[in-house]
């Protein structure tokens, strides 16, 4: 037997090395990695940009403690605030655990208990953020589930107004659903959203895991609306397959999280702030940005004028793509991995390319090329 939790249905693949958006498996196949491991390696694998910096710091620290002082820390903390509507930065190793914080963070400030999130949403695999996310399959088996979460229709301004009251310490949202199917927020609702919030001394808080350090164009998101978030959450692209994760709240808030109140061991340590500092210093640049839109609108045209069978929709915000199937898609994925296009679903119909964000056209033309003839 496999002496693995068998968590994942892993696919019949093992990966041995990758370049750019290339990665080979141990028999010496060949792929285009459409997935970026699941949005993580936005700077394509083994970046040399990440790899110089991450080789010096394995030679000279790998880890202290947060009892240290951390120029790093500050460095990389410095980027996220000056790219957000943030001030201050908790470091922790993953999107959930950048999620309890926000979720911890938002409580104690507030002195309030409920948290609105939204159905098909997802924010980790914890307590805390299983009770978070509006699905119910992450849920099954695991309750009681920790109290004063409330999920409501997403896109539903009237479901939200409802809800709201004198308990409510925070609206939690991804502003492109990405597990729950690359599902867009309108921007009309986004603004409501925000409207709402301000009126009722309620926290925004935005979950950038999957959205944020680039991937749709902008170091953010929620940048595409104008808005201005009480607490931003990232991870996932942060370090570029480092293990990091970051909450980055408004000044306001920083006398809730005083020494003691919260904290991590691993979080914010030398190697993933060496990584994030070199990712941030490559993606948060306006012309490398604008190249993320510009290629997105390339992929998403060329898909759209693709003929697929039993295609409902195409979706996309910068590099996060989505086409949604009328059927299940579990099938199609396998047929492209044998093909050499690795890409992801969303859900049971669809079809999600995280591709990294260096992709070069003709990797895009190639990977298209190879859904036409598939699909
Ligand atoms: C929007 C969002 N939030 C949170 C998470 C959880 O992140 P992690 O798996 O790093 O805990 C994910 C992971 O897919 C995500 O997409």
């Amino acid at each position: 037997m496999s002496h693995i939790f068998n968590t994942y249905a892993r696919w019949d693949i093992e990966l041995e090395s990758g370049e750019g958006t290339k990665v080979k498996d141990i028999h010496g196949k060949e792929y285009l990695d459409f997935t970026s491991g699941i949005g993580v390696c936005n700077l394509g694998h083994c970046h040399p940009a990440i790899v110089k910096p991450v080789q010096e710091q394995l030679t000279k620290l790998w880890h202290t403690s947060n009892l240290f002082q951390s120029s790093l820390q500050e460095k990389v903390a410095k980027q996220l605030t000056e790219h957000s509507s943030g001030d201050a930065v908790f470091f922790a190793n993953s999107g959930a655990e950048a999620n309890e914080a926000a979720i911890k963070l938002a409580r104690k400030y507030t002195g309030r208990s409920k948290i609105i999130t939204f159905h098909q949403s997802f924010h980790g695999r914890t307590m805390g953020t299983i009770a978070a996310t509006g699905q119910e399959k992450v849920k099954y088996g695991f309750g009681p589930m920790l109290e004063s979460f409330v999920h409501i229709p997403f896109n539903d301004i009237e479901a939200l107004k409802n809800e709201v009251n004198d308990q409510t310490a925070a609206i939690m949202l991804e502003v492109v659903q990405g597990e729950g199917g690359v599902l867009p927020a309108q921007e009309e609702y986004l603004k409501q959203i925000e409207d709402i919030c301000e009126q009722n001394n309620i926290l925004l808080i935005i979950d950038e895991v999957q959205t944020g350090i680039g991937r749709t164009g902008k170091p953010f998101a929620y940048q595409h609306y104008n808005l201005s978030p009480d607490i931003i959450t990232s991870a996932k692209g942060l370090g570029n397959g480092i293990p990091v994760g970051a909450m980055i709240g408004k000044e306001k808030l920083t006398s809730a999280f005083t020494p003691g109140t919260h904290g991590t061991t691993f979080g914010g340590g030398p190697l993933a702030m060496t990584a994030a500092n070199a990712v941030l210093k490559l993606i948060f640049n306006e012309k490398f940005l604008l190249e993320v839109i510009e290629k997105g609108n390339y992929l998403a045209d060329k898909l759209n004028s693709c003929t697929f069978k039993g295609v409902k929709d195409i979706r996309h915000k910068g590099l996060m793509l989505g086409i949604e199937f009328s059927e299940d898609v579990t099938e199609k994925l396998a047929t492209l991995r044998e093909k050499g296009l690795l890409v992801l679903n969303a859900g049971p119909n669809v079809i999600r390319m995280l591709p990294p964000l260096t992709v070069t056209f003709e990797e895009m033309d190639e990977a298209v090329s190879i859904l036409q003839k598939n699909l």
